[in-house]
């Protein structure tokens, strides 16, 4: 492995897990630099690390030692002057994250590779500032990223082949499931999937079909069930793409295909309701059962992806 030193910049929900991330890998060494660092800046990665700990995901050991090749800086020049492999996680805005790979170039490594975490912004617009257009990429990790394996490693207009397979061994190198989006789309691969997905969802409560309780349970309950072991495609290879022809040919015109963010949901944010933030969104939640829905959701992904 080429890349010895991880920085990571901005130390908000993503950053910090990010830097967790990659210090699990023994033989890296993470620097992650914030604005202004916090009395005690390890204490959001502790949290996390506690928690595993406590499931028994990792030992007393893994966690010192993950703990002891995070080094926190607030000093850009010095955070980022050895990097071999330097990750934003900065706002969505296309503008600061343009100008921090810009003021990067002149003060890091010729050849440190630039990594984006936006969610959904292009990678190629993300390095317009730059003189070196090759070294940018997108990686984009899923939240919590030291619980969900996914990365999906998007390469640019400029992005060289060189750039895509280092980053792709370097997210293998520290365990997680590097996939590569040849292509810089709006929302990648999964997110594309996870919004048509939406769509239809939301078409259905509007439509009167299923309330949005019954549309979750449908999908829990149902294919999603299948979804961790079974892909879609293979699926469909599964039960013959001639059926599947049939299938797709029947229904494919009763589905939604509106090119507008859903009224129900435009709606709701409109009265304030915003959800979990606000105890109401698509459905009614108290305090309990929002702690509840969070403690769920990490307990299941710890268990699924321990060891
Ligand atoms: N939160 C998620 O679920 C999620 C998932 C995948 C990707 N992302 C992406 O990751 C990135 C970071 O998201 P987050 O949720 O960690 O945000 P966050 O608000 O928690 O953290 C952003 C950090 O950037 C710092 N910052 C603010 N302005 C800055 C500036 N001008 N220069 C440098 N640092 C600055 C802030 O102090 C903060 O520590 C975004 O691009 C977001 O779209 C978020």
């Amino acid at each position: 492995m080429r890349i010895k030193n991880v920085t990571v910049l901005g130390a908000g929900l993503m950053g910090n897990g990010l830097a967790q991330v990659f210090a699990k890998n023994e033989n890296l060494n993470v620097t992650l630099r914030s604005r202004k660092l916090r009395d005690d800046p390890r204490a959001p990665i502790e949290k996390n690390l506690d928690m595993l700990l406590e499931k028994n995901a990792i030992s007393k050991e893994e966690k010192a030692g993950i703990l002891s090749r995070i080094s926190f800086s607030d000093d850009t020049n010095a955070a980022v002057s050895d990097a071999d492999f330097i990750i934003e996680c900065v706002p969505e805005i296309m503008e600061i994250k343009q100008d921090l790979f810009r003021d990067l170039e002149p003060i890091c490594k010729r050849d440190a590779i630039f990594a984006t975490n936006t969610s959904v912004m292009s990678i190629t617009e993300i390095a317009l500032k730059c003189e070196n257009k090759e070294r940018v990429v997108g990686t984009h990790f899923w939240n919590p990223p030291y619980l969900i394996p996914l990365v999906e490693v998007v390469k640019a207009e400029g992005t060289s082949a060189d750039v895509m397979d280092i980053t792709m061994d370097l997210m293998r190198d520290v365990g997680k499931k590097p996939v590569r989006c040849q292509k810089d789309v709006p929302g990648f691969i999964a997110n594309r999937l996870q919004h048509a997905i939406w769509r239809e969802a939301l078409s259905i409560v509007e439509k009167g079909i299923a309330d949005a309780a019954t549309v979750d349970e449908a999908l829990r309950y149902g294919p999603g069930l299948r979804w961790p072991i079974l892909g879609i495609l293979e699926n469909a290879d599964m039960i013959g793409l001639d059926l599947s022809l049939n299938i797709q040919s029947y229904i494919v015109k009763y589905l939604e295909d509106s090119h507008e963010p859903s009224k129900l949901l435009r709606d709701l944010v409109a009265k304030g309701d915003l959800g979990f933030k606000t105890g109401k969104g698509y459905q009614s939640w108290t305090p309990e059962q929002i702690e509840a829905s969070n403690r769920r959701l990490r307990e299941y992904l710890i268990e699924a992806t321990k060891g």
